[in-house]
């Protein structure tokens, strides 16, 4: 067993710790056991030491749980300086750049949007990211959304089957509602874990939203919605109507839609994206009136080539922290405990015993950090399933 000393704050996200929301145990240990689960946690002076087989002094450096993105779009080809350019010259931004993509990803090898979601896997897993939602959903077609959801399950097992993301310019919403829920979820549904659809203007609306949704979990999947980025409309509504796991964006939210958020009792988390705000120049969303009202919130980064080109979690606990309400505190637990409840995952997103080993080592000595230095990278070295993955120790 592994164990790791001289940490001078450990964040376990362990409520049973009564330590606060995050489980903070300052000057602490961690083992890591064989099976590459985490084995003990506690204040190092009370570590036992037939729990020491390998010591790791890390020198007065805090370790949080590594970061759960529960919403990305990985699987592209292309991307959308030029779009991105004009947005900000003054060019609104729109659902229809998604089909710019979609071009770009039908044209692209299955060996090059393999590389390229890697990459970006890559990119996250440095900055500590150690669990990642893909979705597909710039192919459109069977066949492209078939191959993009083989390339995500290459990355990861929390995979999301998104063909509802907007309809392709050869088809009609109707024949389209049509495929999604037919040939195309049939092909799609074995690489799948989940169905999301883009419930807003420009992509589906409330009714088609429903079915299509509908239609997963009738396959076996678990649902997810983009509800409520672009303008106010009935897509968290719809979500907390259907039971999905996670309504995503909620950028435009009224008092009926946060209690309805609320009293799910966390069984549908708000999953807050900031840097697709900051990439849009939207208005954040407040986050302090959801945590108010009692809804779990996430963190997560929504990595696309359109809204949000970015894999950083620190760049979202900085933003949810300085423009949308959240304490420090708040907000590391949304990127990680939060990021696991919105995919209903009790073993990551926290270093309680029996949990699975990720974290990340980071060069100061507190996860306040992460907020109070905005674009800095603060992480050292990143443990997934106990292996040191990215990083080093020194
Ligand atoms: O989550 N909102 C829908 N989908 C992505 C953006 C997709 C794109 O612009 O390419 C999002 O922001
Ligand atoms: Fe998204």
């Amino acid at each position: 067993m592994i164990a790791i000393t001289g940490i001078s704050s450990l964040v376990t996200n362990d409520a049973s710790l009564e330590r606060g929301k995050l489980g903070v145990i300052n000057h602490a240990a961690l083992v890591v056991g064989v099976d590459n689960k985490i084995a003990w946690t506690g204040e190092e002076i009370n570590l036992p030491s037939e729990f020491v087989d390998i010591a790791i002094n890390v020198d007065g450096r805090a370790i949080i749980p590594g970061f759960v993105d529960s919403h990305t779009h990985l699987v592209f080809g292309g991307d959308r300086a030029e779009e991105f350019e004009a947005r900000m010259s003054g060019k609104p931004y729109s659902a229809g750049g998604i089909r710019t993509t979609m071009a770009a990803t039908r044209s692209a090898t299955n060996e090059s949007l393999t590389i390229n979601a890697h990459r970006l896997a890559n990119e996250a897993l440095n900055t500590g990211t150690t669990t990642l939602e893909v979705k597909s959903g710039y192919g459109l077609s069977v066949n492209d959304e078939a191959r993009s959801l083989k390339v995500a399950g290459a990355v990861t097992t929390e995979t999301t089957f998104l063909g509802a993301h907007v309809v392709p310019p050869e088809s009609t919403i109707d024949k389209y509602v049509d495929l999604v829920c037919g040939e195309m979820l049939k092909q799609c549904a074995p690489n799948a874990k989940w169905i999301d659809v883009f419930c807003d203007h420009g992509a589906f609306d409330v009714d088609h939203a429903r079915v299509i949704l509908q239609a997963g979990a009738k396959a076996g999947l678990g649902l997810r919605i983009h509800a409520n980025q672009l303008q106010h409309g009935g897509g968290v509504q719809l979500g907390v109507e259907l039971g999905v796991a996670s309504c995503d964006h909620c950028t435009h939210l009224n008092d009926a839609d946060i209690s309805a958020l609320a009293d799910t009792d966390g069984q549908t988390v708000a999953t807050l994206l900031p840097t697709a705000e900051l990439c849009t120049r939207s208005k954040f969303p407040d986050a302090r009136r959801l945590i108010d009202a009692g809804v779990t919130v996430a963190l997560a980064s929504d990595c696309n080539p359109g809204s949000s080109y970015t894999t950083s979690i620190p760049l979202a606990i900085s933003l949810a922290v300085l423009n949308m309400n959240m304490t420090c505190d708040e907000a590391v637990w949304s990127a990680t405990a939060g990021g696991a409840a919105a995919l209903r995952r009790t073993d990551i997103g926290a270093l309680h015993i029996g949990a699975q080993a990720d974290f990340a080592l980071l060069n100061t000595s507190s996860h306040v950090h992460l907020a109070y230095r905005p674009g800095v990278k603060l992480v050292d070295a990143v443990f997934a399933r106990g292996q040191l993955v990215a990083g080093s120790l020194r």
